[in-house]
């Protein structure tokens, strides 16, 4: 047991009912740098015996923390916000040096967290109920929201504050208490996330966190009667094995699993506000994010021109570490991720796409010991093929070519996902229909995929999840439940539904 984080090895611990305490079975796992594979510290293999203790100590807090006034609860939320306020840099850097994307994209990292805290602390002072009237007469009848328990939050890489953030600052408004297993390439960011509730005050047992894989923490968390809900982004396939674990015992669960999300371009579109559009939404934080673009429906007028200026650009993007000023682009993930890419382009030109640009890893100089890979534009893509229907999860940028705009939106809704979609058009008519049939839970007009505003519902359709949402007023509805309530001041028994 411990009152700090680490200790001096740099080998950080787990935290379980307000102390850092190591895994009980002693075991470690590295985590490094994926743009220059260096150390970055060791982290806590954990198991099913520290889950079991976290969820004991979260158990241990709820009573406690629910009765505690909601708005006490924004309080402490509110100090949050502003300690990670205090702290945004020092956490983006470790954020870069973690995960790889870009300084600039891990500040906007850490103030997704800080809006996020800002956000859930005002709720604190509405988590607005129902109040209806009784069909008897002096009785009076309401709904109110409830906490569910101890929640599971398990959360991806790809944005190692703001999905903690999002996932356990609206569990804690609502009253409930959570284990937090972050991802294993990122624990690091999560850590320091959960170091700024302790240093806010937030009591012992109201938020815990366990590292380790999620075979040996996410799972046992997901089994374990204790729990009442899990919160998980991640993969597709994780995603089912999650929902179908957690079905046993009656579980609620949120999956927020990614997308293939796409960017139409109308030949009346304004074409400069488009390539920066799509730039950004396809090779921003390496195209490692669910609501990344990675197809890009074109109508024919356009094209010859959009690819033109497309590729030029693309080819102009500077690959490097995320700290460096100059660097437009960071690694993938990991060695995995940037085989799993890699694999792609093979797939792609067997299906008959042409790689206009990229389309292999990147090792020369410095970029050597990191998991680079190159900028990729495909193009003579058709809809059906692999690479415009599958998650690639990196910066490959598929062009698929259209006539009309019933066939972009056909080909944007034509996918197993449902996360993000985008429209460049000057045509308010055009723009309408867009919103109304693409068949997304984002919709972006003259924007691209990706930015979301913590103060919206966020999630998509159909393969994207099981149709929750998280962030905005969706997250309190994932992490309340009602309960009705009943005040009959009439002095005699009144029988509701029965003809007198
Ligand atoms: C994700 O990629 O899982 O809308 C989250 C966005 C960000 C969040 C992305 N605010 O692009």
């Amino acid at each position: 047991m411990s009152t700090l984080s680490s200790v001096p090895t740099s080998t950080y611990l787990n935290y379980i009912g307000g102390e850092w305490i190591a895994a009980a079975s002693g075991q470690i796992s590295e985590d490094r740098d994926p743009a220059s594979g260096e150390l970055i510290g060791r982290f806590q293999a954990s198991g099913q015996e520290d889950v079991d203790r976290a969820v004991a100590a979260a158990r241990a807090a709820f009573d406690g923390w629910r009765r505690t006034p909601a708005p006490k609860r924004g309080e402490m939320l509110y100090r949050v916000g502003t300690l990670l306020a205090e702290r945004k840099e020092e956490i983006a850097r470790l954020l870069t040096r973690e995960m790889g994307k870009v300084l600039v994209e891990a500040r906007g990292d850490v103030q997704e967290g800080i809006d996020m805290a800002y956000y859930m602390a005002g709720e604190g002072r509405r988590l607005f109920g129902a109040i209806v009237p009784s069909e008897l007469p002096n009785k009076a009848a309401y709904g109110v929201r409830e906490p569910l328990g101890v929640v599971a939050c398990i959360t991806p890489w790809n944005f190692p504050v703001a999905i903690p953030s999002w996932k356990t600052m609206a569990a804690l408004i609502a009253g409930n208490t959570v284990v937090l297993k972050p991802a294993t390439d990122t624990p690091l960011s999560a850590l320091k996330l959960v170091e700024v509730f302790h240093d806010a005050g937030l009591p012992p047992g109201v938020l815990n966190l366990v590292t380790g894989s999620g075979a040996a923490v996410g799972m046992p968390l997901v089994r374990h009667p204790d729990v009442a809900a899990v919160s998980f982004t991640g993969s597709n396939d994780v995603g089912r094995e999650v929902n179908v674990e957690a079905a046993r015992t009656l579980k609620r669960v949120t999956l927020e699993l990614g997308g293939k999300n796409a960017i139409i371009v109308m030949d009346d579109a304004d074409l400069d506000l488009a390539v920066d559009g799509i730039l950004w939404s396809a090779f921003g934080t390496t195209g490692q994010r669910c609501t990344a673009c990675s197809r890009l429906i074109v109508q024919r007028g356009i094209r010859p021109a959009l690819e033109e200026r497309l590729l030029e650009r693309v080819k102009g993007l500077r690959l490097g570490h995320g700290l460096e000023a100059e660097t437009d682009v960071g690694p993938v993930i990991n060695r995995a991720q940037l085989d799993r890419i890699h694999g792609y382009m093979q797939v792609a030109r067997d299906d008959g796409a042409r790689i206009l640009c990229g389309g292999e890893p990147a090792a020369d100089g410095a970029l050597a010991s990191g998991s680079f890979f190159k900028p990729t534009l495909l193009g003579a893509v058709r809809p059906e093929m692999r690479v415009a229907q599958e998650e690639i999860f990196g910066p490959v940028l598929s062009l698929i070519e259209v006539e009309t705009l019933d066939e972009a939106i056909a080909v944007n809704n034509g996918t197993k996902y449902g996360l993000s979609s985008s429209i460049f058009t000057r045509d308010i008519n055009a723009a309408q229909t867009a919103m109304r049939d693409l068949a997304s839970g984002i919709v972006y007009v003259n924007a691209g995929t990706i930015g979301a505003e913590i103060q919206l519902p966020f999630g998509g359709t159909r393969g994207t999840g099981n149709g929750h949402r998280e962030a905005g007023l969706g997250a309190l509805e994932f992490f309340t439940e009602w309960k009705a309530i009943y005040v009959d001041y009439s002095g005699r028994l009144q029988r509701a539904q029965i003809d007198v």
